[in-house]
């Protein structure tokens, strides 16, 4: 497993399969986004090949992300080259408008569960965040999703301030009725959207309070564990958790273990610095795959401990979609 030089074991990719989307989230991209020529972006093959070589450095765990993963024509096939390569843990994080279609071929081609992104319960709220986005066919994926089995489900919403701030309670409350983690974001700074993110973004502790004064006491799950990258709590009454993502006020760098594979092939260390290194290009330049294992060692050693947002260094170079979050 290959180690950053804090000693941080990096075993967890997150691919961006392309920058492409069927929405357009306010804090995600303009409405007039423009994206990268797809003779820029990583084929299907090169994908699996990174895949292939990742898999032999001890990754063992992949999220396929975007822009919008189910928007890539060749979807399946690459869930499958990732099975192939004996990587069991395979998940996806996708808007939902597709899921209605794709959640049973998903299963079947060794996806293991889906992260759903639902900002908001009120079709019209849902419309004006989204842009592009229509909740009822998002929820109909979700429910397809969990028929399928692509379980657990984790549902993650971000809260723009004069967006959906008074739809907490609502998302909070789907913890009572169904087995789905609710995860709220907080927003973050990219790129053209940066000032945006800035003005709107809303606090773990405001998001918590507004549940506790309107829905009742959050309790922590295992005393502040972490799964993956949200703190835990859950209501009285149910199972289900809540999560916070709360990477402005209290990050998880600690225990990051993961890089991301941007769909242009560049290995991104952290997500909120522009630090990355090309892949894509040695690769097509016919480095070997010692060439490339090498390459991946020294980037990840180089990954920083991490982001400099309290310093007011804001990623400028790419925003989420082309990232992957
Ligand atoms: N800050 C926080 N989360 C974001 N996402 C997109 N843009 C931002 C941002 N600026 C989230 C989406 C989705 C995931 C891929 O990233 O809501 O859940
Ligand atoms: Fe698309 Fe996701 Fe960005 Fe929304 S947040 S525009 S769904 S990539």
């Amino acid at each position: 497993m290959p180690l950053d030089s804090f000693g941080r074991d990096i075993h967890y990719l997150r691919i961006s399969l392309t920058d492409k989307c069927n929405m357009r989230c306010v804090y995600c991209m303009s409405e007039d986004m423009i994206f990268q020529p797809n003779a820029e972006l990583m084929t299907t093959p090169e994908i699996l090949r990174l895949v292939n070589l990742f898999a032999g450095l001890g990754v063992d765990k992949i999220r396929l992300t975007g822009g919008e993963p189910t928007v890539h024509p060749d979807l399946l096939a690459i869930v499958r080259g990732i099975h192939a390569t004996g990587i069991t843990r395979i998940s996806l994080t996708t808007n939902g408008l597709r899921l209605t279609e794709l959640a049973v071929p998903l299963k079947q081609a060794g996806l293991e569960r889906v992260n759903v992104s639902v900002d908001t319960l009120d079709p019209d709220r849902f419309h004006r965040v989204t842009r592009w986005g229509q909740l009822d066919k998002v929820l109909d994926g979700v429910r397809a999703a969990e028929a399928a089995g692509l379980t657990p489900i984790k549902i993650n919403a971000v809260i723009a301030r004069g967006f959906n701030e008074q739809d907490i309670a609502d998302l909070a409350r789907l913890t009572l009725h169904h087995p789905w983690q609710v995860r709220f974001i907080e927003m973050m700074p990219f790129g053209d959207v940066a000032a945006f993110a800035q003005d709107a973004t809303i606090s773990q502790a405001e998001i918590m309070q507004c549940i506790e004064t309107e829905v009742g006491p959050l309790q922590p799950i295992a005393e502040g564990r972490l799964d993956g990258e949200a703190r835990l709590y859950h209501l009285a009454g149910s199972q289900a958790a809540i999560g916070f993502i709360s990477t402005l006020t209290n990050p998880f760098c600690a225990s990051c273990s993961r890089v991301r594979l941007t769909a242009d092939g560049h290995l991104r260390l952290c997500l909120l610095r522009d630090d990355e290194g090309d892949l894509l290009t040695p690769l097509r330049q016919g480095a070997s795959d010692a060439d490339l294992e090498s390459l991946v060692r020294s980037l990840i050693w180089r990954k920083p401990w991490g982001h400099g947002l309290p310093d007011g260094l804001i990623p400028l170079e790419r925003v989420m979609s082309q990232i992957g979050g």
